[in-house]
């Protein structure tokens, strides 16, 4: 007997909900293939999408990929299959991340419930309300991330501070370089609201009043016409996602257990956004290192709390971004 695999028709819309994940600078760094004989569905980085002076180990790309990855999962869990993820086959390109097979699932998996927060989530960088998130919430978005194999740990006043100053010293860094300038303009100052990747000036949020806040200004980045500056929350909730390695296996765990924390923040009712920034210098990610917690290897630092909804961003087309053999 031959093991049921899903046709195109099923597997497609999976992909759909994969690529609403997360990205750096909205790039979209993945393409899937499916081998329709055998059933294997495989992950790989875009190499054209690659931004070799922000991200020249391709560590962001492998957390968009490993983001993308968790909604696939989700999606497949939601339909009735359960997904199985697996290191790259001998003779696979370098490009493959993981291949992904699927089995008709005996009983409803536990991220199945997630699947309506595929579509809800998005980055806001809008300013948050001051108001605490509660403990248990906090607890669940702890356990989202463990669940994963990664560690959530969030900051105290103290070190959401240190950590501030950290992105502020990697904005500076930022500022001072043309190239990485350059580099992220092609995926901000290009993008119009007609774009169907890169981040669209609708999504930056406002300016700062005060020149700080816990959200990425994009240099080249437009705001929209007329944009009034707004004050941010002045206690954020900051969280940072660690795991225990460094290694690009390391990097797609932490894209899902990324993704896990922000669909299980959306569904108890969060905004959410990401920062990258202070990560992409190699000294100042040593610095937001925390050196009491057990996952050495900070991977993303994550905003959390009460505001207003954000608008979606594009996506490229399913078809663009799947092939099927
Ligand atoms: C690896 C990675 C790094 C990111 N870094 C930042 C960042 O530093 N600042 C920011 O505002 N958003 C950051 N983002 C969020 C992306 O800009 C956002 O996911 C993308 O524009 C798509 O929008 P959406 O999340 O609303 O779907 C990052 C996302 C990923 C996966």
């Amino acid at each position: 007997m031959t093991a049921r695999t899903p046709d195109t028709a099923t597997l497609t819309p999976w992909v759909g909900d994969a690529v609403t994940a997360p990205s750096m600078h909205n790039a979209q760094p993945w393409s899937f293939h499916y081998e329709r004989a055998t059933g294997v569905l495989a992950l790989r980085t875009d190499p054209t999408r690659a931004m070799p002076h922000t991200d020249s180990s391709t560590r962001g790309a492998c957390l968009g990929c490993g983001a993308a990855l968790f909604n696939l999962r989700v999606a497949a869990s939601h339909a009735g299959w359960e997904a199985r993820v697996e290191a790259p086959r001998e003779g696979d390109a370098p490009e493959v991340l993981a291949v992904v097979t699927f089995t008709p699932a005996e009983e409803r998996g536990d991220i199945a419930d997630l699947y309506p927060a595929i579509r809800r989530r998005h980055t806001s960088r809008q300013p948050f309300r001051d108001e605490p998130v509660p403990e248990e919430i906090l607890d669940g978005l702890r356990g989202a991330a463990r669940a994963e194999g990664a560690r959530l740990d969030f900051a105290g006043a103290w070190r959401v501070r240190e950590l501030l100053e950290a992105v502020w010293d990697a904005e500076h860094a930022e500022q001072v370089s043309p190239a990485v300038r350059q580099e992220i303009a092609r995926w901000t100052s290009g993008a119009d609201d007609d774009a169907r990747e890169g981040i669209p000036s609708y999504a930056l949020g406002p300016r700062r009043y005060d020149g700080q806040a816990p959200v990425r200004e994009f240099p080249g980045g437009r705001h929209p016409e007329g944009a009034d500056a707004a004050v941010f929350e002045s206690s954020p909730c900051l969280a940072v996602l660690g795991t225990r390695g460094d290694t690009a296996e390391d990097w797609l765990r932490a894209g899902q257990a990324m993704e896990r924390v922000l669909l299980r923040a959306t569904a108890d009712g969060l905004s959410t956004s990401l920062n990258s920034q202070a990560l992409e210098w190699p000294d100042l990610r040593w610095l937001v290192r925390d050196p009491q917690s057990d996952a050495a290897y900070p991977q993303m630092l994550i905003r959390l709390g009460y505001g207003p909804d954000a608008p979606a961003t594009p996506r490229r087309p399913v078809d663009e971004v799947l092939t099927v053999s």
